[in-house]
């Protein structure tokens, strides 16, 4: 049953996402139980995490400068699952015309009031992830959610154009774990 206080989804959830600018149609897919977690798959996933400019960003320090592997990858998969099947966070994927896994994006909780949102593309597939980030939006507001923010590093002005591009508003500096991030807020 809907309740105000928790996420209604009815997944899987499946909805085409457009490439700016020559609008090839990816699928933007929930990371559920219906998900497959192939070789393949993990096999995208280790492909697009170990890129230099994603791995810098993202996987980098929390790897304490290992490879993303396998494992991590089949980890990262029942993670994903595993929040579906609680309801309490939320993992989608994307996928290129030719089905590989090329980006990620996720609701990290489940407070309607404000949950944030975190995202990575593969370099071979820039483009998607604005759009990405608007069919979040509306999935989300569907779903309940009434608030949602990013965090994002100061330097980081790829991830700063996506947010503004999608009309989330600068809520300034935040400070979690003594690391400072720039706080983007929208309203749904
Ligand atoms: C941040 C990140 C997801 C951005 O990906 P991206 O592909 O550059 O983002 P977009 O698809 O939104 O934009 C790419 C380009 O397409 C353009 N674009 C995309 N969608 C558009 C749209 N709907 N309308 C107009 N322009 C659009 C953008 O203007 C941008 O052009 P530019 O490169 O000339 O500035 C990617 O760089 C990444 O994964 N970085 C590493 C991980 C990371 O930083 N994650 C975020 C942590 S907070």
């Amino acid at each position: 049953m809907n309740s105000q206080n928790s996420p209604h989804f009815n997944p899987p959830i499946q909805q085409t996402v457009l490439r700016y600018p020559d609008n090839q149609h990816y699928q933007l897919r929930s990371a559920d139980a219906s998900f497959p977690s192939t070789d393949t798959t993990k096999q995208d996933l280790v492909a697009a995490c170990n890129e230099p400019f994603l791995y810098d960003r993202i996987f980098r320090e929390r790897l304490q400068g290992k490879p993303y592997d396998r494992d991590r990858a089949e980890y990262f998969l029942s993670w994903a699952r595993e929040g579906w099947r609680n309801n309490a966070w939320f993992v989608f994927a994307v996928l290129s015309p030719e089905g590989k896994i090329v980006a990620t994006i996720d609701i990290k909780t489940d407070q309607l009031e404000g949950a944030e949102i975190g995202y990575w593309c593969s370099e071979k597939s820039t483009g998607i992830m604005t759009n990405t980030v608007l069919a979040l939006c509306n999935i989300a507001r569907e779903a309940g959610f009434r608030h949602l923010y990013a965090r994002i590093a100061p330097d980081n002005a790829r991830s700063i154009g996506v947010v503004s591009r999608c009309n989330f508003s600068p809520a300034g500096l935040e400070t979690r774990n003594g690391v400072q991030h720039l706080r983007f807020n929208k309203s749904l």
